[in-house]
């Protein structure tokens, strides 16, 4: 397998790419903001949110399609992240896009050459997955020289693709690139899809011919489209000839900014203590920039509880890393340095943002220092590999406002698993007995705002 291949920073990547698509006529746009104009969406989690019109054919524009680097945040794997290479709230998507003015040859062909030509990949690494039924997009790979036992066929999880529950979507064709039998799962049948490290999907063409309604039912859109989107950090890593999106240089300047505060050291193959909150810290603290940036504040509900959530694990695995005391706006100053040119929001905003992360930090510590002196003790009372019951778990998040995610993390790096059912169930109780007590009596009416908004409401914290 060919190992030789030209090394490129990210910048480099970036405007290779943007570049490429330029000079073939596609118009380029600044990212959206993270906060989509579309109420089907908590946040920006594709290049294509920004064209959603185009593809129902409510606007067109004159050029033959566009593209764009586009933020991204996903949430769906919060949990996952630092504790593999892959996942990342934020990242940065580049991708070409057309509303019937680019064929699927020649989106095909243009990935092709950019991949092949530009970035110099060897044919030999390179692998392309179709949906199932797409013989089509299968010949075109075929017809541009790519081998028979290279191109594989996956079925709807894999191969076809929504931004939400509504919307335009559509099947798509996956370029992947082998990152090496030695970091592969070594199953015969491992192959483009497998969950293993092996093969890294790095660019996503989808072919987004419907939208998808409420009922389920998927009309045609008015063009056959395009949507492609190429994690730049993935690409990032591929360059530079590592295997983790964390490995790439924008990624690295932020790990060794946590390990020169902590000091700790970063080992890119543990996936687990001091290295995993490093990777948690720099992912985090970039999502943090950019979501306060694009207007977004913490709060209990939807994206502000999303951004909330994020900043709190930042400090709390700042915590893990045994840093004393406020740091994560050295984080946010260390992002603004890396992508401050190409985002200049970043620092046209940082005044607000390190501010609003100062105060975050600060009461989150508060909370943090109250519940950790609770659960300590209640961890320290508790037999080797013990289950934490579900009423301690309740008091800290009720009493305390200790977050349930946090409580579980610290116990599940102390040896205990937590009582979830316990904890549910105290939940419950609790609903319960505000609804009984609010049957008939004065305080009837007030019981029943409480009850309805503590279904809707994350605990309110008491400072
Ligand atoms: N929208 C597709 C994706 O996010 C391709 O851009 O993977």
């Amino acid at each position: 397998m060919s190992a030789d291949y030209p090394s490129m920073t990210t910048a480099e990547i970036r405007s290779k790419f943007l570049n490429f698509f330029e000079e073939r006529g596609l118009k380029l746009y600044p990212s959206s903001s993270l906060v989509p104009d579309d109420p089907s969406l908590l946040l920006a989690n594709a290049g294509m949110n920004q064209f959603k019109e185009y593809y129902q054919g409510k606007k067109t524009m004159k050029e033959i399609g566009a593209i764009s680097c586009q933020k991204c945040v996903r949430t769906n794997d919060i949990d996952c992240i630092g504790e593999d290479g892959r996942h990342l709230s934020f990242f940065e998507m580049l991708g070409d896009f057309s509303f019937g003015g680019v064929s699927k040859q020649q989106a095909c062909a243009w990935a092709f050459e950019l991949i092949t030509k530009e970035f110099k990949l060897p044919l030999d690494r390179l692998y392309f997955t179709v949906f199932t039924e797409d013989d089509e997009t299968h010949d075109v790979w075929r017809s541009l020289g790519v081998a028979e036992d290279h191109i594989s066929r996956l079925g709807e999880d894999d191969n076809f693709w929504a931004a939400g529950p509504t919307g335009p979507c559509g099947p798509c064709s996956e370029i992947y690139f082998d990152m090496g039998e030695e970091v592969g799962c070594g199953s015969p049948d491992c192959k483009p899809g497998c969950d293993c490290d092996r093969f890294l999907e790095f660019w996503n063409l989808v072919f987004t011919q419907y939208d998808r309604q409420e009922d389920g039912s998927m009309p045609e859109l008015p063009h056959r489209n395009l949507d492609t989107g190429m994690g730049l950090e993935r690409m990032a890593a591929i360059m530079q000839h590592k295997t983790a999106n964390y490995d790439g240089d924008l990624m690295q300047h932020l790990i060794k900014l946590g390990e020169e505060i902590s000091g700790k050291t970063y080992d890119a193959d543990d996936y687990s203590g001091a290295s995993r909150s490093l990777r948690i810290i720099a992912d985090h603290s970039r999502a943090v920039d950019f979501m306060i940036s694009d207007g977004i504040l913490p709060g209990n509900e939807g994206r502000e509880y999303v951004l909330r959530r994020l900043l709190r694990r930042a400090v709390f695995h700042g915590r893990l890393l045994g840093i004393e005391g406020a740091f994560l706006t050295k984080f946010i100053d260390e992002v603004n340095a890396q992508m401050g040119e190409a985002y200049p929001e970043l620092l046209k905003n940082v005044a607000l943002v390190k501010g609003i992360v100062a105060s975050e930090e600060e009461r989150f510590s508060t909370t943090l220092d109250n519940g950790r002196v609770y659960l300590d003790e209640a961890l320290a009372a508790l037999a080797e590999g013990a289950v934490l019951p579900g009423d301690v778990a309740f008091k800290l998040h009720d009493t305390f406002g200790f977050p349930i995610d946090l409580t579980v993390e610290i116990a599940g790096a102390a040896g205990h698993d937590v009582d979830m059912d316990g904890f549910t169930a105290c939940m419950e109780d609790q609903k319960a007995r505000a609804r009984a007590n609010a049957k008939g009596d004065a305080w009837g009416s007030f019981n029943d705002v409480w009850v309805e908004l503590s279904d809707k409401v994350a605990s309110t914290e008491f400072d």
